[in-house]
C-alpha cells in the first residue's frame, strides 16, 4: 500500500471526506450536497450551510474510512481545505481535521481550495505532470494560471468581478430556472439558439487575458427587462444559449491567448463550470487547433468534493509540508 491521505472538503455547500492513494488513486469519495437545503433561496445560505457541515461531518468521514478499506492506522496524514469560502463553513473542517490529527498523532496539511481543484486531474489522468497550463472555473473563481510544479503555481489572469459559475447562477435565478444554475443553464440552451442575442465579452485592454463577467450578467437583465417592458417574450432557451456561448467564447479565447503566450502543450480544466458539456467541447476544438492536450476530470470531480484535496495534499505532505494544530480557516486565501 502507498502513502493514504485522508482529506476534508467543506468549504462551500459540499461536505465531503475521501481517502486517496499516492495522490493518484481515490479509496473512497463521499459527497454530502447541500443543494436542496439552498434551493429554496437561489444560492447558498451561509448559516444553513454552516449547520448542516456539523451535522453531516461525522458520518461522511466515517463513510470515508469505512468504503476505503483502509483503518486509521493506515493513514500518513489528514489534509484538509483551508481557504478560500466561507468562514463558517471552512472552520467546521479545519476543526475536525484538527482534531482527528491531534488524537490520532497524524500530520495536518492545509490545502487551499483552488489547487484542489487543479489536482483533481491527477485522479483520472495518470500521465498528467507539471509544467501545464490551467484555467480553474467555478461559483467562485476564475483563473488562469501556470502549474509549475506540485504546490507550486503562478496566477496570470483572474475575474475582476464575478466568477464564470456566480454569472451563470445569477442568470439561471433570473430566467427561474433555479439553482445551481450551472447545469440548468447548460440543460436549456441544448434547446436555443446560441446566435439569438448578441451579448457583450467583455474585454480589459491593460490586462487583456483577465475575465469580467458583471457586465455579460447586466446585459442579460437589461435584456430581459426590455422585452418584458415592451410586452415581448422573453424565450429562456435562446437567452441560456446565447448567455452560455458568451461566457465559453471569452474562456476559451483567452485560454488561447495564455496558451501562445506560455507555449503550453499540456492544458488543463477544474472547478465546477469545467463539468459544462459545451465548454468542454469548444476547449477540445481550440486545444487542437493550438497543438495542445487538454485535460478535464469527470463531472464529479469537477464540484466540490475531497478527493481532489486528497491528490493536493499529498504532493505538499511528500515535500514535507506540515501545518500545527494553529492552523486556521482563511475565507480570502490566495495561491
Ligand atoms: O467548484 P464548485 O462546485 O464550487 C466552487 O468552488 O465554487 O462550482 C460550483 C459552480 C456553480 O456556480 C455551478 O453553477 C457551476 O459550478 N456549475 C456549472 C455546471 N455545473 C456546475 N456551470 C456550468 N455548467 C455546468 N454543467
Ligand atoms: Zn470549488
Amino acid at each position: 500500500m502507498g502513502k493514504l491521505i485522508f482529506a476534508i472538503e467543506s468549504s462551500c455547500d459540499e461536505t465531503a471526506a475521501a481517502v486517496v492513494e499516492d495522490g493518484r488513486k481515490i479509496l473512497s469519495d463521499v459527497i454530502y450536497t447541500q443543494i436542496k437545503d439552498h434551493a429554496e433561496f437561489g444560492g447558498v445560505v451561509p448559516e444553513i450551510a454552516s449547520r448542516a457541515h456539523v451535522e453531516k461531518i461525522t458520518p461522511v468521514v466515517r463513510k470515508a474510512l469505512m468504503e476505503s478499506g483502509a483503518s486509521w492506522k493506515d493513514i500518513s496524514a489528514i489534509a484538509v481545505t483551508k481557504g478560500p469560502g466561507l468562514v463558517g463553513s471552512l472552520l467546521v473542517g479545519v476543526n475536525f481535521a484538527k482534531t482527528l490529527a491531534f488524537s490520532l498523532g497524524l500530520p495536518l496539511i492545509g490545502v487551499n481550495h483552488i489547487e484542489g481543484h487543479i489536482s483533481a486531474n491527477y485522479l483520472e489522468h495518470q500521465d498528467l505532470e507539471p509544467p501545464y497550463g490551467c484555467l480553474v472555473v467555478s461559483g467562485g473563481h476564475t483563473h488562469l494560471l501556470s502549474v509549475d510544479d506540485y504546490g507550486q503555481m503562478r496566477v496570470l489572469a483572474r475575474t475582476r468581478d464575478d466568477a464564470a459559475g456566480e454569472a451563470f447562477d445569477k442568470v439561471s435565478r433570473t430566467l427561474g430556472l433555479g439553482y445551481p444554475g450551472g447545469p440548468a443553464i447548460e440543460r436549456a440552451a441544448v434547446k436555443g439558439d446560441p446566435k439569438a442575442i448578441e451579448f457583450p465579452r467583455a474585454r480589459i485592454d491593460e490586462a487583456p487575458m483577465d475575465f469580467s463577467f458583471s457586465g455579460l450578467k447586466s446585459a442579460v437583465l437589461n435584456y430581459i427587462n426590455k422585452q418584458k417592458m415592451k410586452g415581448d417574450k422573453v424565450n429562456p432557451y435562446d437567452v441560456s444559449a446565447s448567455f452560455q456561448e458568451a461566457v465559453i467564447d471569452v474562456l476559451s479565447e483567452h485560454t488561447r491567448m495564455a496558451i501562445r503566450q506560455n507555449l503550453w502543450k499540456k492544458i488543463a480544466m477544474g472547478g465546477g463550470v469545467s463539468a459544462n458539456g459545451a465548454l468542454r467541447q469548444r476547449m477540445e476544438d481550440m486545444a487542437k487547433e493550438e497543438g495542445a492536450v487538454l485535460y478535464y476530470p469527470s463531472p464529479r470531480l469537477c464540484t466540490d468534493n475531497a478527493a481532489m484535496i486528497g491528490a493536493a495534499g499529498y504532493y505538499r505532505f511528500i515535500k514535507g509540508e506540515r501545518a500545527d494544530l494553529a492552523l486556521n480557516a482563511d475565507p480570502s486565501l490566495r495561491l
